[in-house]
């Protein structure tokens, strides 16, 4: 790795907004400020080009035609001399892209494919709780040839389960069945018509919970936790939360219902398990780990881990912090990041009290400049089904007038003549920030106010649960 005063090469690995977000806190950091950063992006999109290069998947093409896309992006990455990478998507992290860049030099925030597991296998993340005594719901794991068990066990089960594909299956892998019969159903599609492929050859069925949602995303080099400000996002399409699930229609940080005893809660009964867990399995882990947690009457319980930053969590996670990100990354990286942590005065130390030990995991809190975030995202129509794209973006220079807004690109490319073009679902997110989360939203929705596409949605009730200020003076446009 680079030391400091050399020009440090940074490859952003995805496309969406939670990459833009990423390209953007490291383009403030202090080196990219004095000029000693070069910012990469594998794919990137058109809002990535405001803080660097993209790697076209074509470019990555010409430079390697053989091999994995992991082993040829390694390979790029070495011929280009990156010294840092930063892992946005699961796919990667699972398939060991992670690895794969450590084993040449190259520092990385992201586990590796071991690590990785906590998502990329649902009935193995179960077992890693039981084996930690990590608070989740009951649960019991099925595969493909135990059918005829599975349907017996949801028979047995005195109210409807929530039944899990165990592999990645982009958001559309968990069901939460209202009925005995639709728990049976999807069984059948699971199982037998196999409408997830893989990802459905075994299936975690679980106990359904009741309580409020909220994510809880912790930077770790495997010894140390620095907790980030806790988000909420709301996951369905249709305002109301109604309708399928997608990657994410929104986000706002903080969440008023998660208390300081809560999250003291949550880092005592399940960060701290969970990152002696992985040390005990012999598992070094370096990069985010993702909490998603539901605040039972029981108290906090761990519905899902994921391996990686949250889109859009991490849209309203980064502008609340006013953090050195290069710096904070690369002790993440250096599994240096308790020692970076004394010198940064964003960060407050919560466990243990005195210096500790080596040995003792240490905690931190990074605290917020910033009072609220929050984002919408605005989706091309159809979205999360099939949808079209190429539709010019209008807009988007007006609102450079806007104080305290952030734009975050996710599905754009650059077209002829520079027009911002749609490119995928999800494809841009406007955040507000402020004092207060009713002040941050009402920034969000002015700025979603002046962008356009032919086929644009977005939900106009983002924060709804928390925010009283009404949306009813938004005008949401749908199509054109
Ligand atoms: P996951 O992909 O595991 O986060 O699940 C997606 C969503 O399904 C979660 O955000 C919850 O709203 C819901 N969910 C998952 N597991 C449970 C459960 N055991 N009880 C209630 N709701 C759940
Ligand atoms: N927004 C949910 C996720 O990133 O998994």
């Amino acid at each position: 790795m680079a030391m400091g005063g050399e020009l440090r090469k940074v490859l952003v690995v995805g496309g969406g907004g939670r990459e833009d977000a990423l390209g953007w806190a490291l383009s403030r950091s202090t080196q990219a400020a004095t000029g000693g950063v070069e910012l990469w992006f594998y794919p990137g999109n058109a809002g990535t080009l405001r803080w660097g290069r993209n790697l076209t998947r074509d470019e990555l093409a010409s430079f390697s035609a053989a091999g994995e896309e992991s082993e040829r992006l390694t390979a790029w990455a070495v011929h280009q001399g990156i010294d840092l990478a930063v892992i946005g998507p699961e796919a990667y992290l699972a398939a060991g892209l992670a690895d794969r860049l450590r084993a040449v030099g190259v520092g990385v925030v992201g586990p590796g494919r071991a690590g990785a597991q906590i998502e990329s296998s649902k009935a193995w993340a179960k077992k890693f709780m039981t084996r930690h005594g990590i608070p989740t719901a009951r649960y019991r794991t099925f595969t493909r040839t135990e059918l005829a068990k599975a349907r017996e066990f949801v028979k047995s089960l005195r109210t409807p389960p929530v039944i899990k594909a165990d592999g990645l299956a982009g958001g559309k892998g968990v069901t939460v069945t209202e009925s005995t019969d639709e728990a049976l159903q999807v069984l059948e599609e699971l199982f037998v018509r196999n409408a997830l492929g893989e990802a459905g050859n075994c299936l975690v069925i679980e106990e359904r919970m009741t309580g409020r949602e909220v994510s809880l995303l912790v930077l770790t080099d495997g010894h140390t936790l620095a907790i980030l400000p806790e988000a909420q996002d709301h996951k369905r399409i249709g305002e109301g939360d109604t309708g399928p699930n997608t990657g994410g229609m929104g986000a706002y940080s903080p969440v008023p219902f998660f208390s300081d005893p809560v999250r003291e809660e949550v880092i005592h009964r399940i960060l701290l398990p969970t990152l002696r867990g992985l040390a005990a399995e012999g598992i070094a882990y370096r990069g985010v780990i993702y909490a998603g947690l539901m605040l039972t009457a029981d108290g906090p319980k761990v519905v899902e881990f994921n391996c990686r930053f949250g889109d859009p969590e991490t849209q309203v996670i980064l502008p609340r912090l006013e953090m050195d990100w290069l710096a904070l990354f690369s002790a993440v990286a250096k599994g240096n990041l308790d020692g970076y942590l004394q010198s940064c005065s964003q960060a407050r130390r919560l466990f243990p009290a005195g210096t500790g030990g080596s040995r003792v995991p240490a905690v931190w809190q990074l605290v917020p400049q910033v009072g609220a975030a929050l984002a919408v995202v605005i989706a091309s129509e159809g979205y999360p089904g099939s949808y079209q794209t190429g539709f010019p973006v209008e807009g988007l220079a007006a609102l450079c007038e806007l104080q305290q807004v952030y734009l975050f690109h996710a599905g754009t490319r650059v077209g002829s003549a520079g027009r911002v073009l749609t490119a995928g679902g999800r494809v841009l997110n406007l955040v507000g920030v402020g004092e207060s989360l009713a002040e941050a939203r009402a920034r969000a929705y002015e700025a979603v106010a002046r962008v356009r596409f032919a086929n644009q949605y977005y939900r106009r009730d983002i924060g709804y649960q928390v925010c009283s200020q009404p949306s009813g003076t938004l005008v949401a446009r749908r199509g054109s």
